[in-house]
């Protein structure tokens, strides 16, 4: 019994042992301690890498956040710029809007021909009432433009109340005419804007015809004049307007131009207040034309005319008409312009464009642009010039007007002439740096 009593507690005593032995490395034992602290330790740099990213992210947001806070208020000084087209002004102005037309007439009774015309082209008569302003006194037709006014309360006529004549030196006398026509206007812009009180106008003479889009040309160009403070003028007539050098496949394209193209213009108050302190006694127009009395701001004028002139016997001679006049193009398909986003033209997209437009094109001389007609390819290029010289040589090979007016090249912008030759867009440029025109040019 003795024994047995002992070898229980040796037996004891061993389980005890094995017992102890087992708990102890369940607490401390290698491998599965191991583990399970790895996994912590993986938890925490998951946990690390999270928030690193997450502190990323945060960053990126704040990026993102920031870059849209910077476009949105881009946006709102652009729009106080007034590089937004139709803001609330320009709306509020476009809603209101009553745009006359001041027609100028002397004594050719054939205005009925361009009366006759507007008023069958004027899609709102309360819109575009005609104002007819008629200078030299002529009977015969003063009452052409009264029977058009006796029958419609938005047609008025005035006549020019000084017929004395101008005192001119020996020399100036054949010039008498241009001097008639610079006082003319004078009066005739003058009851426009003071005495009638009008925003704006659009001129024309009593020897045009007009296109069906004439007046949706000018609506629809308008907001332009009022936005861009670069522009002086919209006109309907492109000086290099014949057939040969115009795209006649896109009516509604439209350009800037130096050159004041005249034949069909819309003028604001506000311009012609500046004008009329410094108004020529003659030669208006060529006036107009020197930078330096619209301070070097620019019109908008068409690809294709929307103005054709029939007064072959005027006030310059009828040999111009025949040369060039008479071979004019008038815009015969009728383009929605009010329709049209015309942003393009505005001057701080419109310069860029050109200018880049032009750097990256093919280079060909005019003779080569003569002799390959374009056949697709290239569809543009530019030809350069590099003096008054070069520039009346290149013009003249590619039918455009050669002549210069204040150093400005006849549809001009910023030395560029754009045209369209023998199925190809052309840029007759200039080769070096262009910074301004230069008045000894012509
Ligand atoms: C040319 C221009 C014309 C410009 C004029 C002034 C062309 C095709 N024409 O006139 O746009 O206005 O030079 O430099 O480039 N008139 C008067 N009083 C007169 C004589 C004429 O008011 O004593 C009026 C005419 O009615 C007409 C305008 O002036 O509306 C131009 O006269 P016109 O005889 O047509 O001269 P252009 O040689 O065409
Ligand atoms: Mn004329």
């Amino acid at each position: 019994m003795r024994v047995n009593i002992r070898r229980l507690t040796v037996a004891g005593a061993l389980m005890v042992v094995f017992w102890l032995a087992v708990m102890y490395s369940s607490v401390i034992d290698v491998p599965g301690a191991l583990s399970s602290k790895n996994s912590v330790q993986d938890i925490e740099n998951r946990i690390d890498n999270l928030q690193k990213q997450v502190e990323q992210q945060m960053t990126e947001s704040n990026l993102l956040l920031a870059r849209v806070k910077e476009h949105l208020k881009a946006k709102s000084q652009a729009k106080e710029e007034g590089k937004d087209i139709k803001d609330n002004n320009v709306e509020y102005s476009l809603n209101n809007l009553v745009l006359p037309v001041l027609l100028i007439a002397c004594d050719r009774v054939t205005v009925k021909r361009c009366l006759d015309n507007l008023v069958k082209f004027r899609p709102n008569k309360d819109m575009f009432p005609i104002i007819v302003s008629q200078d030299c006194g002529h009977n015969a037709t003063y009452q052409v433009i009264k029977s058009f006014a006796d029958d419609d309360p938005t047609i008025t006529v005035v006549q020019q109340p000084d017929q004395s004549e101008i005192p001119l030196p020996r020399v100036k006398v054949k010039f008498r005419g241009y001097y008639k026509i610079a006082r003319h206007y004078r009066f005739a812009l003058n009851h426009v804007f003071k005495t009638l009180g009008h925003e704006a106008v659009i001129i024309v003479e009593d020897d045009l015809d007009i296109s069906q889009d004439f007046f949706e040309y000018f609506l629809g160009t308008y907001p332009l004049l009022l936005k861009d403070r670069s522009l002086w003028c919209i006109s309907a007539w492109n000086d290099n307007g014949k057939k040969d050098v115009i795209d006649m496949s896109h009516p509604e394209l439209l350009h800037r131009t130096d050159f004041f193209p005249g034949l069909g213009w819309t003028l604001r108050r506000e311009t012609w207040l500046k004008l009329e302190a410094k108004w020529p006694e003659a030669f208006f127009d060529d006036w107009l034309r020197d930078p330096q009395n619209t301070d070097g701001r620019a019109c908008i004028r068409p690809e294709v005319s929307r103005t054709f002139t029939f007064g072959k016997i005027g006030v310059s001679k009828g040999l111009f008409y025949d040369m060039h006049l008479r071979a004019m193009q008038l815009n015969m398909e009728y383009v929605e312009f009010t329709a049209l986003n015309l942003t393009y033209l505005l001057k701080d997209n419109y310069d860029e464009a050109l200018a880049s437009t032009v750097r990256a094109l093919p280079e060909m001389t005019a003779d080569e642009v003569i002799a390959h007609p374009a056949g697709g390819s290239p569809p543009a290029v530019k030809v350069t010039y590099s003096n008054a010289q070069t520039y009346q040589k290149a013009a003249k090979k590619l039918g455009l007007m050669d002549d210069f007016r204040s150093g400005v090249p006849r549809t001009a912008y910023r030395g560029i002439v754009s045209c369209f030759v023998r199925g190809r867009r052309v840029y007759l440029a200039p080769s070096f740096q262009w910074t301004k025109y230069d008045p000894t040019w012509g």
